[in-house]
């Protein structure tokens, strides 16, 4: 990589921050650009044959060559050089592993979202449904105590939901998947990633245990064939089989691939993505103010598609948590040719096979773009100029105002996301009059609407 202009720092004052963003930061002020060279886990010594070796690009005019199909190749990059082994997923690289140029990739991504297309006449009333015994839950464990733990019951119903719209399994009608589904898939998830993930407070025996070797995959694969069993089983015919009629794939493709965008996908980014909302909401009163007032006056005598879509303080909200806390933080992409790559001041020379790295909580927060950047202000998105911002929101792997395609890798669910959270907001606040949540996942105050 040869800078051809000087490049300077774009990102604002840093904030008390650790891991990856401190790691980032001060790596910015050394170099004096947000485009530059590093190291990123997992690595050596026994990762011998992963590259550690990255270009980080942490401006939004650098970050967003990653949509560039033209440019950037991503083939097993989904969480960088590394790839979990395939072992746990069937023996096959699934969907988020595929480049666009394998025609695969079109076959399956065009199945996801057949597959979400056909769950949308369903999809809000039932997540509806499940909120409600959810909150029914945490309303019972909260009579009896001072506080109540959200994660498990919120875990269980983000589990639900999806399976019954995406799958049309419902988890009820086995009891073992009912009461261990979403654990299975958290153990999956958690040993299949491990090598990639930040736990702080293990440093430094996490470089050298949790980032040096691979876990064996038959830890979890007793959890990953129930599950299967259950999609297979308790899921709707057609949505396996439409996988091999209409889109061409194996029947073991189409099992594998629903399971990944169930469990991997969409079960594990609602998983990150929830908490992020409650804590924040939970945490601002004169938030929940505002929203409520919004949600109960827009919200018509049961919540719609259309009614929440109304939402414009709730929506911006949601986008504001999406632009600070990204539930999948990081994007790689291997250059495709030699190209020029722009930050907003510089230009740099990137060779082929080279590993582009995004750490997009630096990247959104770009002043730039953003005014006060590191401020959470939750109607940002609201009005003329706030909609002008909607296209430089990349949680999804592209623009919120960018079509995920069969040609691109931009998520299928988009628009599924980012309205199932307002409804997730809008359907707490009309139920309750306040919450308060702490930092660790716990509800504290939960006052009832009158
Ligand atoms: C809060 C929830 C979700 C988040 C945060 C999320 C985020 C993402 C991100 C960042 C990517 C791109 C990964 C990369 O290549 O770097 C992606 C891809 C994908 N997502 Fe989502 N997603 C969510 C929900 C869903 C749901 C509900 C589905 C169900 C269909 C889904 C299906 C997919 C698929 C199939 C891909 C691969 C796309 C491709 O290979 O072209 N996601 N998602």
């Amino acid at each position: 990589m040869t800078t051809m202009m000087s490049a300077s720092t774009s990102i604002t004052q840093p904030r008390p921050s650790s891991g990856p963003e401190t790691f980032f930061r001060k790596r910015i002020e050394k170099n004096k650009s947000t485009v530059f060279r590093t190291n990123v886990p997992p690595t050596f010594p026994l990762f011998t044959r992963v590259n550690p070796n990255v270009i980080a690009v942490l401006d939004v005019k650098s970050f967003s060559h990653l949509f560039d199909m033209d440019v950037v190749e991503k083939a097993d990059t989904l969480v960088g050089d590394f790839m979990p082994s395939v072992s746990y997923t069937g023996g096959m690289r699934v969907c988020a592993y595929l480049d666009t140029s394998e025609p695969k990739h079109s076959k399956i991504k065009a199945f996801a979202m057949d597959i979400l297309k056909r769950s949308s006449a369903t999809w809000f009333p039932t997540v509806l449904s499940e909120l409600d015994s959810m909150w029914s839950t945490i309303d019972t464990e909260f009579s009896s105590s001072s506080s109540a733990s959200y994660f498990v019951p919120l875990q269980q119903c983000i589990f639900s939901f999806l399976s019954q719209c995406l799958v049309g399994a419902d988890p009820a009608a086995s009891p073992t998947i009912a009461k261990h589904g979403y654990a299975m898939l958290d153990l999956w998830l958690g040993l299949m990633l491990l090598p990639t993930i930040k736990i702080g407070f293990l440093q430094p025996l996490e470089e050298i245990f949790l980032h040096s070797f691979a876990y064996p995959s038959f830890l979890v694969s007793g959890g990953y064939n129930k599950l299967l069993k259950f999609v297979e089983e308790e899921g709707r015919e057609e949505v396996v089989e439409r996988g091999v009629t209409e889109f061409g794939l194996t029947r073991d493709e189409a099992v594998h691939n629903v399971l990944f965008v169930l469990g991997f996908n969409a079960y594990g980014g609602f998983s990150i993505f929830f908490p992020s909302l409650l804590g924040i909401l939970g945490s601002d009163v004169t938030v929940q103010e505002k929203l409520r007032e919004e949600a109960r006056a827009k919200g018509g005598s049961t919540l719609s598609f259309n009614s929440v879509k109304e939402m414009e303080l709730v929506q911006s909200f949601v986008y504001e948590t999406l632009r600070l806390n990204p539930p999948v933080p990081t994007q790689y992409g291997r250059a495709r040719k030699d190209f020029l790559l722009s930050s907003h001041d510089s230009v740099f020379e990137i060779k082929k096979g080279e590993l582009l790295c995004g750490y997009q909580p630096l990247v959104m927060r770009d002043p730039m773009v953003f005014d006060e950047p590191e401020k959470f202000v939750f109607d940002r998105f609201t009005k003329e100029k706030g909609s002008e911002l909607v296209r430089y929101l990349y949680w999804s792997n592209g623009p919120q105002t960018g079509s995920p395609s069969e040609s691109n890798k931009q998520c299928p669910a988009k628009d599924y996301v980012t309205v199932t959270a307002s409804l997730f907001v809008a359907h707490l606040l009309r139920r309750y009059d306040s919450i308060a949540c702490n930092s660790s996942g716990s509800i504290t105050a939960l006052v009832k609407a009158k």
